[in-house]
Parts: structure tokens; sequence; C-alpha cells
């Protein structure tokens, strides 16, 4: 079953380019981060402390999540109601990484989204997708791009101004890559691609091909 997994930090370009390697190959797409958001964005909605890992840790299990696979039409939903906007505020943005760090979420998360990636081909995007979630995917790309350059891509999205976003984006990579809980990190047979210099297309391009150089080597 072919399932592509697709790590690497924010602004990096990954859910772009996971979203068109799964519409030119016809399969579909998991988009993680979305979903630790959503358990972001209804802590905060409950009054939790993100913070208070305890707290998060006790309430992991009871929002109700549904995670949408289409890659034209990414929808997210917590107990019944759509959050796909809610999600991306900044307030959910700068909570998230508290709450992913927790192991009691991750594990709820991850058993979900193994359900999801065993039922056919898919993309899926995260940050430990390789490492993790699965370590046998027989494709794995780790993107990468320059701080200034995801910095710039983010702020260009939000609206906010580089400086700040920068700033965010730092704090953020900084506590995705050293929390104890399955950290960001490039799988040892990944294969790491740098976007800096590269358009969405290439991007795009040079995961395609990598999919086809694997499925002719068999
Ligand atoms: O990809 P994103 O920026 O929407 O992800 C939001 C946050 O979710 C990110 O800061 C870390 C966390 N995350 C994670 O811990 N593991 C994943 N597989 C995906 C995201």
């Amino acid at each position: 079953m072919l399932v592509i997994a697709m790590d690497g930090p924010s602004g990096s370009g990954k859910s772009s380019a996971a979203k068109g390697v799964a519409r030119m190959l016809g399969l579909r797409y998991l988009d993680t981060g979305a979903m630790y958001r959503a358990m972001t964005w209804w802590m905060l909605d409950q009054g939790i402390e993100v913070e208070d890992a305890d707290a998060v840790s006790a309430s992991a299990g009871e929002p109700a999540l549904r995670v949408g696979t289409d890659p034209d039409a990414p929808a997210i939903e917590v107990d019944g109601q759509d959050v796909s906007g809610p999600i991306r505020t900044r307030e959910v943005t700068n909570a998230v990484s508290a709450v992913s760090r927790v192991p009691a979420v991750r594990e709820r998360l991850v058993v979900l989204q193994r359900e999801i990636i065993a039922t056919g081909g898919i993309v899926v995007e995260g940050r430990d997708i390789g490492t993790v979630v699965a370590p046998g995917a027989p494709v794995k790309v780790f993107l990468t791009a320059s701080e200034e350059a995801r910095a710039q891509r983010r702020a260009l999205e939000t609206a906010r101004d580089a400086e700040t976003t920068l700033a965010e984006q730092a704090r953020r990579d900084h506590l995705d890559s050293t929390r104890k809980t399955s950290p960001m990190t490039k799988a040892d047979d990944a294969v790491e691609i740098d976007s800096t210099e590269l358009g969405l297309a290439e991007v795009i391009d040079a995961v395609v091909r990598l999919v086809k150089e694997r499925a002719a080597a068999g």
C-alpha cells in the first residue's frame, strides 16, 4: 500500500506539496497537524490551561474528532462542529506545541492516524510520520527550507510582520523538536528536500519522481 510520509517544520511548504502530490497520484491526504490543532482548539474552548500537562492529559480522550482525507477539501470536525477556520488562529498556533507534547494526546491521535492510514493509499504530513506513525512507509520525505524562507511564507499567509512570525516560528520549532515524546526528526531513511530555492511545482515533482523511483526499484 502506498503511504507517503511527509515531515518537516512549519513553513517548509509541506501542506501545499502534500496536497499536490496526493492530487497528482490520486491518493488521499491526511493533515496530522490539523488534528493536534483541533485538540488544542477544544482545550482552549473548554478553558483548560494548556501549559498544565496533567489537565491536558486528563481530558485528551474527551473530544470526538473527525478528519477528512480529500486533498481538495480537507475537513476537520470536533464534536460535530467544523473547526477548519478556528484551528488556524494565532491563539491555537501558539498553544499547539504545549498540547502536542503530552503523551496521552499523541497516543490517542496516533491511533486515529493509523486507522485512517490502514484503509488505503495516502499522503500523510506531520512531524513524526516517518519515525513513529508509519515507520514502514515506502516513501519518506523530510521537507526543509531556511528559517527566513519559512517565516516569509508564513508571514504572507498570516498577514503578520516577518519579525513576529520568525520569533513565533522559532519558538514552536524549538518546542516541537526538543519535546520528549516523538520530537520532530528526520527518519534515517527519509529523503531530505530543501525547498528554499524551489517552487511548489518543483517540490511536488521531486516527490513524485521519488515515488516512481521507489516503485521501479520494487
Ligand atoms: O503542521 P502544523 O503547523 O499545522 O502543526 C501544528 C503543530 O502540531 C506543530 O507545531 C506540532 C504539532 N504536530 C505534531 O506534534 N506532530 C505531528 N505529526 C503534526 C503536528
